[in-house]
């Protein structure tokens, strides 16, 4: 794993906010703490401390038992996935943030971590004040700058982030642009997508329109597009279908929604051939987001900060950015924001904004760091599983991304139980969380085998 690079000192920050002494010393002492916990981390991560067992079948039927007690009582595949993980330290493959060579989850921003401590420290001076548009439009054009979106369309897009990671600035979106068409009764998806995308159908009371992987909504509907990887089967669609869609759109003056949990994912693979970190992102602009914004399609981009920077314990509020020539939705989105509860007001949301305002750099230095786990990992499976039916999951460019999605053969969960994997198993499928795979490449290539030994035949 990369090491953790460059964050803003905490002196850096301070010496602009006129901190008192004694503070300041107290924070130098926190400064120290904070590199040393990210420099044992990364010695953790780089020195797996696993163990490759014998396969034990009977240790596999045991927690198999246990999988469906625990289904019975009627806690969902994700969940009973982690208690196993916990309960029989089995490899953790199953959990849905990014994780370390060394199997242990990777290192949380570095940098909103120190801004949230700058963040508290400034509690008492009412920062609402920094709330203002100019700020709130900086950031909107930083953002739109790092995600590559040219700045012709910079005028149209308005920003607003509420609380609750990708989760909320995904609810913010979809509830904006029905508000701002009644019309719309149905929010239609891609079947093994993400289930919060069910949950937001349910809390707004429309119904839902599950479609098969890939479809063009065509119907007046609010389509509810994963741009990036597909969670949770790790595909990334053609250029070709997002300028299907997106014409589709356009005809039938449909808005759509875009969900950007994963940006820069699904082109990671390139770091590895030396393309720049910017190209990586022009290329999830050009794919997934200028179809759109060339046909001038009102469209509500979702950016999750959660497994871009890292923010999973911080869990700072997404980043919600709706291009819209029509004015009216701006009134609406205001509405929502109110209603949801905003960014100012919640100090990690606060730390993450003014991060973006003033410290872009290291953020993104973040997000390379965790797209650089994720496209080695992917290299890793690519190269373990060749020869494999696994090995058709992991053709670059066509499948990337932290999650893979396969039908298993009959007793699957059983026998990954008995190599001491722990995938989410559910309904005859695995999960696999691809950044679960350890450093040691022995074991690595054992989990990789295992899996390939229980995929089903097409
Ligand atoms: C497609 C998709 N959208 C949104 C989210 C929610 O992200 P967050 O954890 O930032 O709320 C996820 C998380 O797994 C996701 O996969």
């Amino acid at each position: 794993m990369s090491e953790v690079k460059s964050a803003p000192e905490l002196e850096e920050i301070l010496t602009k906010v006129k901190i008192p002494g004694e503070i300041q010393l107290a924070l130098a002492e926190i400064e120290a703490g904070l590199k040393k916990q990210e420099s044992d981390q990364t010695k953790a991560n780089n020195e797996p401390r696993l163990t490759l067992y014998d396969f034990d079948s009977e240790f596999g039927r045991r927690i198999d038992l246990e999988a469906k007690k625990l289904a019975d009582s009627g806690i969902d595949p994700n969940q009973i996935a982690s208690a196993l993980v916990k309960k029989f330290d089995l490899r953790n493959y199953g959990i849905g943030i990014l994780l370390g060579e060394g199997q242990t989850p990777m290192t949380e921003s570095p940098t909103l971590r120190r801004l949230i401590i700058s963040e508290v420290l400034q509690n008492g001076e009412s920062n609402y004040a920094k709330n203002s548009p100019e700020v709130m439009e900086r950031i909107k054009n930083n953002i739109l700058r790092w995600l590559q979106i040219p700045e012709e369309y910079q005028a149209d897009f308005i920003f607003a982030t509420a609380s609750d990671g990708g989760t909320g600035s995904g609810q913010t979106c979809v509830q904006t642009l029905l508000q701002a068409n009644p019309k719309i009764s149905k929010i239609a998806l891609e079947k093994k997508g993400w289930p919060g995308h069910k949950a937001m159908a349910a809390s707004q009371r429309v119904d839902l329109n599950e479609k098969e992987i890939g479809f063009v909504a065509k119907s007046e509907v609010l389509p509810a597009y994963q741009i990036g990887p597909h969670n949770q089967t790790g595909i990334v669609h053609p250029t070709g279908l997002w300028q299907q869609r997106a014409k589709t759109a356009a005809k039938n003056k449909q808005m759509v929604f875009l969900d950007h949990a994963y940006p820069g994912f699904a082109h990671a693979y390139q770091l590895l051939k030396d393309k720049p970190y910017t190209q990586i992102m022009e290329a999830d602009y050009k794919r997934f987001i200028a179809p759109f914004l060339e046909k001038g399609v009102t469209t509500a981009i979702s950016v999750g900060p959660t497994k871009a920077f890292r923010t999973f314990k911080n869990r700072p509020g997404g980043l919600s950015l709706i291009y819209c020539p029509d004015q009216n939705i701006k009134k609406i989105l205001a509405g929502v924001i109110r209603a949801r509860g905003s960014a100012f007001e919640n100090t990690s949301t606060r730390a993450l904004l003014h991060g973006l305002d003033r410290y872009m750099s290291y953020f993104t230095a973040d997000h390379e760091i965790s797209l650089r786990r994720v496209a080695g990992a992917e290299d890793q499976w690519r190269k373990y599983s060749k020869d494999t039916p696994l090995a058709k999951l992991f053709v670059a460019g066509e499948f990337a991304g932290i999650f893979r999605n396969f039908t298993s053969k009959e007793g699957a969960a059983r026998t990954l139980y008995g190599h001491r994997l722990g995938p989410v198993a559910s309904n005859g499928n695995i999960r696999i969380n691809t950044t679960g795979l350890p450093g040691n490449k022995e074991i690595a290539k054992a989990d990789v085998t295992a899996f390939a030994s229980v995929m089903a035949d097409d």
